[in-house]
């Protein structure tokens, strides 16, 4: 009984997301916002070799970062490409809640990797380690990396001792003001992303968000996913607005969770992505987690 009215509740949802109806509150659907600073760095480096090799030339490199929650994922791109001249950044999430807290631009970090082998979410619990914590050179890197952007949150005099390591405490960070205003957050549907976004981008990031889209709105089940009809349709809309706003030669980056290559999940998007000029980029387990959307339309190879 209970189940019945969640899904049927999930269906009314995924229509009014479909009209893009924003005065519809995401807060009252199962949203799942965790997320985490250096997250499936797989893609992010291939896509900084990507940026490097193909795109050095353009003066711009516009990338738009859909279900970007409360922003990590959009500072690990900004801090990531710090490097590579031009890089303009556009962060939208369907919670305003979340939203909000991206804009504010102050995060907290768990420093015990207890979580870690639970919850992907929590995986970036090493930048708030102390120096003498034995680090890869991959984190050392990415915790480098974090202090050029964000500034520890000084306790005051009441609290004189920060939570330890050993507490499994907590730690504040902030991002410093020069960076705090270079990136727009905005509420807004990626069903939409054909209205609000005008010109080309050369990279959309969709990393671990497609599966709201594609199951019930349950909260422990979500391998719950929609009947094939329904999928077609809202897989269409979804790579409709992909197309339109990716330029050629630009990358879709859909991550790897692996709900989001769930069967038939995987072969509907691919098979969707295939038709409408996107090419396999690059692999992570057999997924692909970044499309290229290719010079020529690859629907001669379609019967
Ligand atoms: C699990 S978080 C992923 C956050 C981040 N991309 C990452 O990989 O860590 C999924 C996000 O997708 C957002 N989302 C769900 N449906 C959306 C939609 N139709 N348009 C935009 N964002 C959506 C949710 O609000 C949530 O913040």
């Amino acid at each position: 009984m209970k189940v019945q009215n969640i899904s049927f509740c999930g269906h009314l949802n995924y229509k009014r997301v479909l009209k893009g109806d924003l005065s519809f509150n995401p807060q009252r659907t199962y949203i799942v916002n965790e997320t985490s600073f250096f997250r499936d760095m797989g893609t992010v480096e291939y896509e900084k070799n990507y940026f490097e090799k193909n795109l050095s030339n353009k003066p711009d490199i516009n990338i738009v970062i859909g279900g970007c929650s409360t922003g990590e994922d959009v500072w690990t791109q900004k801090m990531f490409l710090n490097d590579v001249d031009g890089v303009n950044v556009l962060g939208f999430d369907l919670s305003n809640e979340a939203i909000k807290k991206a804009e504010g631009g102050h995060y907290t970090i768990r420093n015990t990797d207890f979580f870690t082998n639970i919850y992907d979410a929590y995986a970036d619990y090493y930048l708030a380690f102390d120096g003498e914590n034995p680090l890869t050179q991959k984190q050392l890197k990415y915790r480098s990396l974090f202090k050029d952007f964000f500034r520890e949150v000084k306790y005051p005099d009441m609290y004189p001792s920060k939570p330890s390591v050993l507490d499994g405490g907590e730690r504040k960070y902030f991002v410093i003001r020069t960076e705090k205003n270079s990136v727009p957050f905005i509420q807004e549907n990626v069903l939409r992303m054909q209205k609000f976004i005008r010109h080309g981008v050369d990279a959309f990031i969709f990393k671990n968000s497609l599966y709201h889209l594609t199951t019930y709105d349950l909260e422990h089940e979500l391998q719950n996913i929609r009947p094939e009809n329904e999928l077609k349709n809202i897989l269409n809309d979804f790579t409709d607005n992909v197309k339109a706003i990716v330029c050629k030669n630009g990358l879709f980056v859909l991550g790897a969770h692996e709900k989001d290559h769930k069967e038939p999940v995987k072969t509907i998007l691919y098979g969707l992505l295939e038709k409408g000029g996107f090419e396999p980029a690059f692999m992570e387990d057999g997924m692909v987690t970044v499309w290229k959307k290719a010079g020529q339309s690859l629907l001669r190879f379609f019967k």
